[in-house]
Order: C-alpha cells, then sequence, then structure tokens
C-alpha cells in the first residue's frame, strides 16, 4: 500500500502542491528519496528516521521510498519533513484513521519529533490560500500573523509529531489563534513606534523637489534627482519614506514573505521597505539570483523604495537590468533548472551628480570637466532608463537662511499623499495607482479634452518626446490633478507635468 500526505512546494513566490508519497516494504533498512529533491530535502531521511525513533515506530528491516510528485519541480528546503513522518506513521500502523486530503503538512522536524518553523513557511502559507485546500498542520512562527489567514484558510498550530496523531484521531484541537494576534500587535507597535528621524520639516527651502516627492509618492512615480554634491539628493531620498502611507496587512505579508525567501529576517510592520544599495553591489544581488534563485535588493524593495544614490556609478549591465522590473513590477530569473518570478514593485529614486566634477550647470562653482567626459558620464545611465524615470530633477543648493518653523511637516504631506492614493484606489479596481494602471483603463476613468492632448502634441514634438515619456506625463498629470482633489485632468496638471520631465 502507499499513503499519500499533501504538502506545498515553492517556486518562487509561487506554491504548489506537493504529494508526498510513501511507501514502506521488508528489506534492508534504508530510506530513498525522489522526485528531484534537494540537498536540504535529501537530509529529511536522517531527520525523520531519528524521529520515528523518538515516536517509537518500528523501521528496522523496512524500507521507505518517499516519492515528492510532482517529479518535475524541483523541492526545496525541510517543507515537506512533517509530511514525510506523517506517511510513514500512516504506512506502520501508527495512525489508523485516513490522512485528510484537503489538508496539507508543512515544517521540518526536529530528532525528538518537534516541529520547527523554517524560512518559506509564510510564503507557503500565502500560497495555500490559492491551492485546492481548506487546512494546513504547521509550527508556530511568532513572526507570523496567523489571523489574518483565519477567513482563507485554517490553521492548525501543532508542537509535536504527537500533537498531530491527537489532532488527526480527534481527540484534541490545537489552535493558537488567541496567542497570535497578542503577539502581531506587540510586533506592530514595536515597528510603527520607529519614528522617522528625518522630517520634510527640517529640510530647508527645496520646495519644487518636496513637491516632485509628494507626487512621486501619491501616484508612485520614479524620479531621478542630479545635482552638485551636499545639495541634499541624500537627504531628501532618505526622507522620502515619511510620506509614505503604511502598506496594508496583505501587502505587508507578501514583503515579508519575500524577506524570508531572501533569508533576511524582519519582523512583521506596515511600514513600505526602503533599501539603497551600494553602487558596487553586485547585479545578483540587486536583480535577485544565485544557484538557487534568491530575491534581490529590487524584490526586497517591494511595495516600498529603491534609492540609487551616485546612480551612475552602478554598472550599466546593472542598471538596464531594472529594464524589466521597472516595466513590469515583477523580476524572472532563469536557470537551468528552474525559472523563478518575484514581485518587484518599487518607487524608484535615483540621485547623481551632473558630471564627474560635479558642478555642471552650478551657479555657485566652475565645471572642470571636458565635453567628451560629459557626454560619457551621460552615456553611463542609458537612455531606456532616462525614459522610465517619471520625474527629472535638477536641484542646486538652497539659501540656508530660512526659517525651518515655515516648512510643512512629513505628516502634512503624508495626509495629502493619503488622499490623493485614496482616490485612486475609488477610481480603480484592484491594486493600482496612477503609475501602472493600463493607459487605456486611466483614460477611460478620466479622459483628457481635445485642447489638452493637442498641449500635449505640441510639447512632445517640441521636445522630441517617445510614446512612453507622453504616456508618463498624462500618468503624472493624473497624479497632480488627485492631489488637486479633481476628478478631471486639471490644465495645471499637464503644465506642472511637462514641467517635471523637462527639468534635465
Ligand atoms: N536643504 C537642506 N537642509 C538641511 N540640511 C541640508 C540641506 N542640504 C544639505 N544639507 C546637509 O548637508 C548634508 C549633505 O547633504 P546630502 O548628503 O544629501 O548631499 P548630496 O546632494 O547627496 O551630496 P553628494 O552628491 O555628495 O552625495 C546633509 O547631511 C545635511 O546635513
Ligand atoms: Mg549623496
Amino acid at each position: 500500500m502507499t499513503s499519500r500526505v499533501c504538502s506545498i512546494g515553492l517556486n518562487g513566490m509561487e506554491g504548489y502542491l506537493v504529494q508526498v508519497e510513501i511507501h514502506v516494504s521488508e528489506a534492508t533498512e534504508t530510506m530513498v528519496i525522489v522526485g528531484l529533491p534537494d540537498a536540504s530535502v535529501k537530509e529529511a531521511k536522517e531527520r525523520v528516521l531519528s524521529a520515528l525513533h523518538t515516536l517509537e515506530c518500528d523501521v528496522t528491516d523496512q524500507k521507505i521510498v518517499v516519492n515528492l510528485s510532482p517529479a518535475e519541480h524541483k523541492k526545496i528546503g525541510p517543507l515537506f519533513d512533517l509530511a514525510m513522518v506523517i506517511g510513514v506513521l500512516k504506512e506502520r500502523g501508527y495512525i489508523l484513521v485516513d490522512i485528510p486530503q484537503d489538508t496539507a503538512f508543512i515544517g521540518a522536524i526536529s530528532l525528538d519529533g518537534k516541529i520547527n518553523t523554517i524560512d518559506g513557511i509564510l510564503p507557503a502559507l500565502i500560497a495555500a490560500k490559492k491551492l485546492p485546500i481548506n487546512k494546513l498542520i504547521l509550527p508556530y512562527d511568532e513572526r507570523i500573523p496567523y489571523d489574518l489567514f483565519e477567513d482563507k484558510i485554517e490553521c492548525i498550530i501543532v508542537d509535536n509529531a504527537h500533537e498531530v496523531i491527537s489532532y488527526l484521531e480527534g481527540q484534541q484541537t490545537f489552535s493558537q489563534f488567541t496567542q497570535t494576534p497578542l503577539t502581531r500587535k506587540k510586533q506592530i507597535s514595536k515597528n510603527d513606534s520607529i519614528n522617522f528621524s528625518k522630517d520634510f520639516q527640517s529640510i530647508i527651502g527645496h520646495k519644487q523637489a518636496k513637491r516632485a516627492l509628494e507626487i512621486a509618492a501619491a501616484g508612485e512615480h520614479h524620479i531621478l534627482m542630479t545635482g552638485p554634491p551636499g545639495c541634499g539628493k541624500s537627504l531628501l531620498s532618505e526622507t522620502f519614506p515619511s510620506i509614505l502611507p503604511d502598506l496594508s496587512r496583505e501587502k505587508a505579508l507578501e514583503v515579508m514573505a519575500l524577506y524570508q525567501l531572501a533569508k533576511e529576517s524582519n519582523a512583521f510592520t506596515t511600514q513600505p521597505p526602503y533599501r539603497n544599495p551600494h553602487h558596487s553591489a553586485s547585479a545578483i544581488s540587486i536583480i535577485g539570483g544565485g544557484s538557487n534563485p534568491k530575491p534581490g535588493e529590487i524584490s526586497l524593495a517591494h511595495q516600498g523604495v529603491l534609492f540609487l544614490d551616485e546612480m551612475s556609478e552602478f554598472t550599466k549591465k546593472t542598471l538596464d537590468m531594472l529594464r524589466q522590473p521597472l516595466e513590469s513590477g515583477k523580476v524572472t530569473i532563469s536557470r537551468v533548472q528552474s525559472t523563478v518570478t518575484y514581485m518587484s514593485k518599487f518607487i524608484l529614486i535615483g540621485a547623481m551628480n551632473p558630471c564627474p566634477c560635479g558642478y555642471d550647470g552650478s551657479s555657485t562653482k566652475m565645471c572642470t570637466c571636458t565635453p567628451k567626459q560629459l557626454t560619457q558620464y551621460k552615456n553611463r545611465v542609458s537612455g531606456p532608463i532616462y525614459d522610465r524615470m517619471d520625474i527629472l530633477l535638477r536641484l542646486n543648493p538652497v539659501n540656508m537662511n530660512q526659517n525651518f518653523s515655515e516648512n510643512e511637516s512629513s505628516q502634512m504631506i503624508k495626509n495629502r499623499v493619503i488622499a490623493a492614493r485614496k482616490q485612486q484606489a475609488a477610481r480603480y479596481s484592484g491594486d493600482y495607482t496612477n503609475s501602472n494602471i493600463p493607459l487605456e483603463h486611466l483614460l477611460q476613468t478620466s479622459p483628457l479634452t481635445s485642447d489638452q492632448l493637442n498641449f500635449l502634441q505640441k510639447k512632445s514634438i517640441e521636445q522630441h518626446w517617445c510614446n512612453r515619456i507622453q504616456t508618463k506625463i498624462i500618468r503624472l498629470a493624473r497624479t497632480i490633478s488627485d492631489l488637486a482633489d479633481s476628478s478631471n485632468f486639471t490644465d495645471e496638471s499637464l503644465i506642472e507635468a511637462v514641467k517635471l520631465r523637462q527639468v534635465l
């Protein structure tokens, strides 16, 4: 006879149902795992045999064959340990009831039969919602807000294999939901209490830059800042997260799952992520990859901000690899054995000097670069990347003799950003903002007048703008109109959007 136990396999963030088939027959004592297991799945052999021994399940002179189906997907990580133990216990008659096929078992097993959590539990839990299963038997992980899944899937939280057997035989019900919301609340308050040390109130001047960043936050537009050294580019960018709306709990979970897959621990938080990789970072660490593809910086910035300081210093190859994710909000990494897709929808903020010496176009200092140096420097960021930036912002040093109290606080700006995001949510169904809604849908919900179209056409011919830039201007204008609480495109919004793209 063969026992079948359901579990969940992961291919990036995508989950699929794995049938763990167990066959036990009399032969020399061995355990064989087939179905494309990686090294960590193969190691399950020793853990499972020890756990079975602790559970007093006799497997002497028994050959255990484990088949992980479907065989064509590579199985990664110790997610299947628990399902293997349960399958053998069933085969050997230690579990008498049928194993329910609408229930998936996930978790790593320790030598003494304890079920441990592992990185990958959260992505598996998120994936489970889309799979044809109703219940999940899994270990407790204090980082996971289980109650968020309550209405979609029943989570049975277990501590050891004995508890699983008792549960299957209907002796006890295990659930730690009552504990979980408390734990989560504690974590949220811990994270939310991180006050941003940086606030727009403490940045002197830069009114135009603050306005541009407000527009970028409201519509999730990308922005490239150029300016001489020390004018405040890094400062403005580092302050940007203070005006971003908090993430919904579902989005925060998505982000947390990506961090788990990248093996970067982070607690549940509704703050959008902010990543600023150094320009010397490798393309793989930024885009994602490796032999077992892991999410890179662009995925760790998902739902948040990717800040590329000194953008021109990044290799051209790395910058060009951003083209697909910037367009589609996800990145596909192909390897010989698997193709993995990770979400990577972020607001890109780039900062760079205008030239190698830093003072091209400066009103305070002479630029000492040759025309050749200037061209070479500008070419480091390729045309297609310039095209993908929505706002081009030129910064100049400000007069420091100004009063802080006249500045708006980040909270005041954030309130307007939240209001503009609400307008977009009301107009578009689904998780769209002005920067990523299909253009057709944007224009259906709020059309441009023929005068406005003519204005845009005239400007595009003047500036030699390609179609992508024209659509970006329409999207920017839509965000500016949202910030002005107008359901139609205002003429002023188009004029401002054109200026935001013209600055360089
Ligand atoms: N407008 C401003 N208001 C307050 N402080 C400022 C302002 N501009 C710059 N500063 C101060 O100057 C420091 C340098 O600014 P910042 O690092 O942002 O410059 P940068 O434009 O990124 O320069 P670089 O091109 O050399 O990277 C900041 O840490 C901040 O203390
Ligand atoms: Mg800087």
